[in-house]
Order: C-alpha cells, then structure tokens, then sequence
C-alpha cells in the first residue's frame, strides 16, 4: 500500500484555498456563539488521475471529518459516513477520468439528532470540518485490508504471537498466493518470518517460542512491528503493523499490567484546542500525549469521549501511556437507527485501534447513560467478538446499575456533594459496594471526578486554587488507599471550549488541570509530584506569595506539592523551618504534600496585616540534599516577556505551540498581570487565533501552523515589556 499526502488545495466552501487538517469555522477563545459551525460545508478538490495508477485500487481515505460527510466524484455519490471519529474510505477504482476529476466532500455540523453523540445536551464541541489528514491510496487489487496482532502469553518464558489479516478483494479476483509476515524487534531487526499459502479472504498465522522479548510497559514500551507482505498472481502489497508484547487485567483487587499491579492514576483528554478546535495535525496530537506523560505524569488517559487522533494514540505508544478509549456519546440514547449506529462506532473504534498497546480497555457505553439492556449487551458483545483480549467498561454516574461491562467504570462525584444539601460529611470516594449496589467486589475504575463540582480558573483566587488542588489530592489518595480500586482519572487534563448550557457562561468549562493552552494551573502539580523524583523532582507552592491575596491575608495553610522528602521555608530573615510531608492527612499517596500551617510559626513570624512582607525561599531536599529551589519576591515588579516555543522546528505543516508569559525579577509568572500582547508571523508559517491578546493568570499561548519550508519569524510585543522575536524553521 502506498498512501500519498492529499491534504493540499482544497476550495473550501467556493472561496478558500485550504489544506487540511481544516476547521470550518475558527472560534473566538470564548463567549462566541456555537451554532457558527452547525450548518453543512463543502470541500472539493480537482485532481488528475496518475496514468501509474493504472491496474491499482485507488481510493481517498479519510481519517476523520465532522460529521455526516458525503463523498462524490465528478458528481456520482461513493461514499457516506455518520461518524466524526473514525476513518473512511472512498473508493475511485475506474470511476475517474483522465483529467479534471472533481472530488466533493459535504459534511454537516449541525448536530444532527441522528447520529450519536447528538440528540441531547453535550458538555464538548464538535467543531465542524475535515478535521484529520486525507491520503489517496493505492494498493494491489487484492491488498491486505485489516490486520490484528495478538500476543496470548506474555507472562510465558517464550512468547507467541497471532496474526490475523482479512484481505480486501473488491474486484473479486480468484486468490490464491502467499502471505509472509516477519516479525521485527524494536530496532528493527527481523526475529522470524512465517509463510502461508492463501485459500480464502482470511489468513491467520502465528509465531511461538519466541526468546528474549521485553514487554512493553510504562517504563519501557517496547514496541514491535509486523511487516505483512502480500504476493498474489494479482500483484504485491505491503503493510506494517506495530504492536507490543503485553497483557492486562482489571480485577477485584485491581489492575494488573504484564501481571504486575499498577495503580492507574489518570486525567481525562478532549481533543480541541483553542481556535482550530479539532484540526490541529500530528506535532501537536502527540505534544498532547507527551504534556501527559511528562509534565503531568499520569499513566493513562482517557478519550473524553470519543475515538481520538491516531497521532495521539502513537505517542501514547511510544510514550507508554495507558489509554482508555470510548464510543461518541454523552448522557443521551437516541432510538433504533441512532443505537445501531453506536454499536456500529464500537467496532469502528476496535477496527482502527485494536494494535496499539497503550490501549487497555474499551469504554462501550455512551458516557453516563442510563441502563438500557439490549443496547449495552449489543455493545459490548461486539467489544468481546472483535477484541478478546480487552476488557470493556462502560462509563457511569447512577448507581446500582447493570453491570455488562468487565469492569464497573464510575464516575463519582460525592466529593463536594455536602455544598449541595447531601448528607454525608465531606467524602472523597464512596465505597465500591455502595455505588455497584452488589455484595462482592468487581474490577472497579473510577473515571471521573472533580469538574464541574469545583471549576476553578487559572485566575481564581489562590484559595479556590488551594481547594481544587485539596480536592485532586484527596480522592487520589482515596484511591490509592483502596486496594479494590484500580485507579482514577481526575476530570480533566486542559480546559475546553463548550456550548452554553455548560461552563462558566464564556463557552469553557473550567476543568482542567491546565488551561486550554495547556499552561498548568496549580492542581496540575497535584498530579505531577507523584511521579517518582528519578523521573523529574517537583516543588510547587500552592500560593501567589502576596500578603493581601487571602482572606484576611497571608499564605497560610501553604500547601507544597512536591516529592522531596522534606522542604525548607525560609521567610525574611526568620529561622528557616523544615517541614515533612503530611504523611498522616495523605497517608496513602505516593507523595502526600508538605503543609505549612500556623503550628510551624510564632504569630510575629509570618507577619500579621499592617507588617511588612519579605521574601521567601523554599528548598526541597532529598537524602539531606537541596534538589530544587523555589525563590518568591515580596514586591513582584513585571520586568521579562518570556516567548517560550515548544521546539524550534516545527514539521510541514504541522502546527507548534508558543507560550508568552509576564514574569518578575525572580521569573515568577505574574497571576494578574492582564496586559496585552500583539502576536505577528511571517515566512514560511502562519498564527492560529487572533494577532491581539489578553495574557490570563500572566500567561497565554499560540499555534503556528507552518505553511511551508523555511524560517518563520515570530514576534510578540508589548508595550511595557518590550518585544521578542523567535526564529523557527518549518522542515
Ligand atoms: C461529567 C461528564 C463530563 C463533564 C464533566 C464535568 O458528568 O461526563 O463530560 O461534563 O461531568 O465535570
């Protein structure tokens, strides 16, 4: 198979020129009106045909488009599909003409009732638009149309591997040849190869007795491929499937990755981005995954709520990042036609992505549904038939509700629930058994938590942002404090763009750890200090350290999200003191966090309203060393405009994040400091969003989409901080 870029020149709508990935409609940050994107657009492409092409299937496959689109050639309908999360394919086979050949592509954004996840209310947006890449693809007649690789035994001394493939033969040509697979180690060296005659449209294979595998894991995700290698009288084709050695378990006492067990601390991820929604391509898919694993440090993602870029879920591979995948859908269950499409997205869904081992369960409900018997059996009956070998959950926040799935997938949000006339005291998780409603124990994950029970902004009064950042803390240490759990994944990584009938009314729900930007907010450090200090030491005071920003002033309880084993606070010329983790309020965390309270100072020591405020210092130690340092300032003074680009090369194309952050003296970002900045790009890329913004809690961030090879120059100024200009180069 041979897939070529066909991404470029597209007229869309009859005005633009665009290259796609494209959202149809490019949102303002916030306080727009949604229903901008919710009518039909149309993309057309003029194109020749190759007179290579002759004697090959050709086809224009689709990764992804939002939704309902409508595919046609020179005016003739090829193809429909519903979904706006998973590929498709139109097939051109002796339909095009020599020249001139028009490729029409209708989508719809108007949330059609018809296809999940519409019908009801959606706490997301779907922005409208070919939103992922499109290749045109040319293969052999018969070509090898799906492949699924299995590894049964991993835990075995010798590894074997299963391989099975289903070949595509629309031509219906009579088969006969041979299917070699070759089995390569992650360098790329060949550990075996297996020949098989073929006889029909399927073909399995194995390989046994495999030594000296490594497993992938967190730490090591060792990735495997298997080159598949196609010889009919028919011609030849070629695919590559990459996979790891690996095997996973949610059970009663938790879950258990390549039999060992493994505390699942996660965060859960929509794929939109400021402004361009949905269509950024695959440098910032993957920068996503990599801001998960190494700045947040979780170990799994969920994809809220919706099959999300497979450039995504490649660097969770390569990264080895867990990943829970699930259905479209949010709390509605349309009628027949609509569930029938939904069992329809559950075998999409496992279709695409049954090889990447990052994936360890399937979510097979739409998220937090109702119970409705038939439609869930159907669902995860397809689960089990397509994919043995994962479990399925099903996403909830009722109680007592049927359990079809393998694993009990509840959200769970009492924590917060006594602000709202409940009547328990302050609780972080309710007990497993009092949520299933059963008299045993089953795999139980919860998937939600936090959210719209305390939406906290990156400028939010620090004491709000002392108490979202409590509220991660405690339900985490819940978690780990129950051996009947197998993780949790907090609600959410970034903040995201959404209708009206949710958020804080601007069109952003205020849920994540970090902002839309992916600029962290103080929680995000919740999550980040339970990664072992080998791997990265954190120190994050949860404060603004200003005296006035409190009620009634000071920085005290001043809780220090670390995973130093101890923390020296030096204010002013005042003794120093050191403080150790709160090893009894977070007993079960792997790292609880430092509090610094009133027992650790004498009233004259931190200073009362009326005193005046000194500077600070916080050191982390560990094994008696200092490993991190903390400086604070007692009178900030807005000095340096920092312009910090993620890379300085960005791939064609391919977009790039920059953030711009006001500091002080020490650089410290400035909490308030809401002055303006002018953003400009020129050469060989373009800015993504508006040319003025506001900075917000002292930061703000843009995309530059490269449009083509070369340097591109990128300017940011403002009027008190001066200007900064970065090169970069698009490649
Ligand atoms: C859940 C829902 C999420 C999000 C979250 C906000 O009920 O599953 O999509 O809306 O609430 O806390």
């Amino acid at each position: 198979m041979t897939k070529f870029d066909f991404n470029d020149t597209w007229l869309f709508d009859g005005r633009d020129t665009v290259r796609l990935p494209h959202t149809a409609v490019e949102l303002p940050f916030s306080y727009f009106d949604e229903k901008a994107y919710q009518r039909t657009f149309t993309y057309e492409k003029t194109f020749d045909a190759d007179p290579s092409w002759a004697g090959h299937e050709v086809s224009v496959l689709f990764d992804g488009a939002m939704a309902n689109a409508q595919v046609s050639l020179n005016g003739a309908l090829l193809a429909r599909h519903k979904d706006g999360y998973t590929p498709f394919e139109a097939r051109l086979t002796g339909l095009m003409k020599p020249k001139g050949n028009r490729l029409t592509v209708v989508i719809d954004g108007s949330e059609n009732p018809e296809i999940p996840p519409f019908g009801g209310a959606i706490d997301y947006l779907t922005y409208a638009g070919i939103y992922r890449e499109v290749w045109l693809k040319l293969t052999a007649p018969v070509f090898i149309g799906m492949a699924k690789v299995e590894t049964p035994d991993v835990l075995d001394a010798l590894k074997t591997v299963s391989v099975f493939v289903s070949l595509a033969n629309p031509q219906n040509l009579v088969l006969s040849g041979n299917l070699t697979a070759t089995l390569r180690d992650p360098t790329g060296r060949a550990l075996d190869s297996v020949s098989v005659p073929i006889t029909g449209p399927t073909v399995t294979l194995g390989m046994a007795h495999l030594a000296g595998i490594t497993l992938w894991d967190t730490k090591t995700p060792a990735l495997y491929t298997m080159d598949l290698s196609l010889d009919t009288p028919h011609g030849t084709d070629n695919s590559t499937t990459r996979f790891g050695f690996r095997s996973v378990e949610f059970t009663p006492e938790g879950f258990r990755l390549n039999g060992q067990p493994l505390k699942i601390r996660g965060l859960n991820r929509h794929q939109s981005f400021p402004y361009a929604g949905y269509a950024l391509g695959r440098e910032a898919q993957e920068r996503d995954a990599e801001i998960l694993k190494h700045d947040l440090r979780v170990n799994l993602v969920r994809t809220s709520h919706y099959p999300q870029s497979t450039h995504f879920l490649n660097r969770c591979d390569e990264l080895g990042l867990l990943v829970f995948e699930e259905i479209p859908g949010w709390q509605h269950i349309g009628g027949a036609a609509w569930k029938q499409e939904s069992v329809e997205n559950v075998r999409r869904m496992i279709r695409r992505d049954w090889n990447h081992p990052s994936i360890v369960i399937w979510g097979v409900r739409i998220n937090e549904s109702c119970d409705d018997h038939d439609f869930y059996a159907q669902t995860n009956a397809a689960a089990h038939l397509l994919d043995s070998t994962r479990p399925t959950g099903g996403v909830r926040y009722i109680t007592d509700s049927e359990l079809l799935e393998d694993v009990y997938t509840m959200n769970d949000f009492i924590l917060g629930n006594e602000e709202h006339g409940g009547n328990r005291p302050r609780t972080p998780l309710r007990p497993q058994q009092e949520v299933t409603g059963l008299k045993h124990n089953v795999p139980y994950l919860i998937t939600e938590f936090g959210g719209h029970m305390y939406p906290t902004k990156s400028h939010d009064q620090e004491q709000r942002q002392v108490e979202h950042v409590l509220r991660h803390l405690e339900v985490m240490n819940a978690m780990y404090g129950d051996p009947s759990i197998s993780g949790s994944i907090g609600w959410c990584a970034f903040d995201y763009n959404t209708h009206k009938d949710f958020g804080s009314g601007d069109r952003i729900c205020h849920h994540g750890v970090m902002d839309m930007f992916r600029e962290p907010k103080f929680a995000a450090f919740a999550y980040a200090s339970q990664g072992a200090p080998e791997e990265g030491v954190v120190l994050k005071p949860v404060t603004f350290w200003a005296r006035g920003e409190r009620n009634i002033g000071g920085v005290l309880p001043l809780i220090i999200l670390t995973n130093c084993d101890e923390v020296e606070l030096r204010y002013g010329n005042h003794k120093p003191k050191r403080v150790q983790p709160d090893r009894e309020r977070f007993a079960h965390l792997p790292h609880p966090p430092v509090v610094v309270d009133h027992r650790h100072f004498t009233p004259d020591e931190l200073g009362l309203w009326g005193m005046t405020w000194e500077h600070a210092e916080v050191t982390g130690l560990i094994g008696g060393k200092v490993v991190a340092t903390a400086r604070f300032v007692s009178d900030p003074i807005a000095t340096t405009l920092q312009v910090q680009p993620d890379a300085e090369t960005v791939g064609r194309h391919e977009a790039v994040r920059v953030m711009v952050r006001a500091l002080d003296q020490v650089g410290n970002k400035l909490p308030f400091f809401p002055e303006p900045v002018a953003l400009s790009v020129s050469g060989a890329g373009r800015l993504i969003g508006p040319g003025l913004v506001p900075l917000r809690a002292g930061s703000t961030g843009f995309w530059v989409r490269a449009t083509g090879v070369g340097a591109i120059e990128v300017t940011v100024s403002s009027d008190r901080l001066g200007t900064k200009t970065l090169q970069l180069r698009a490649e």
